[in-house]
């Protein structure tokens, strides 16, 4: 029988992103868009699926990002494509903030 084991990598403290922003973190060889929705915190890739756009630099609105190179834009929470020319959904991660304020991720 096997068993899927599941890690947390974590990433930075909840005080690290302003409600309404995201920040990038690298880690571990991925690139990540921490975002904080009013209290909320989201982790996807941070580069835009349609091409060399950094999603944490984008503009956020509700739980929606643009991309600011083409406009492309995402739904935060499921990483459903809601603009185009983003075709491809972006990755998130299942995300977990912990007592102490440390936002992570499972892997
Ligand atoms: Fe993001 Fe084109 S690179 S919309």
């Amino acid at each position: 029988m096997t068993q899927t084991t599941c890690r947390h990598l974590a990433l930075c403290s909840r005080a690290e992103v302003e409600p309404g922003t995201a920040i990038r973190i690298e880690k571990e060889g991925l690139t990540l868009a921490v975002f904080n929705l009013e209290g909320e915190f989201h982790v996807t890739d941070d580069m835009c699926t349609h091409g060399p756009g950094s999603l944490s630099e984008g503009c956020i609105t509700g739980e929606v990002v643009e991309c600011d190179f083409h406009n492309g834009a995402f739904n935060i929470r499921t990483g459903e494509v809601v603009a185009p020319p983003c075709m491809v959904p972006l990755r998130t991660y299942r995300t977990v903030v912990d007592d102490e304020g440390f936002v992570s991720i499972e892997l």
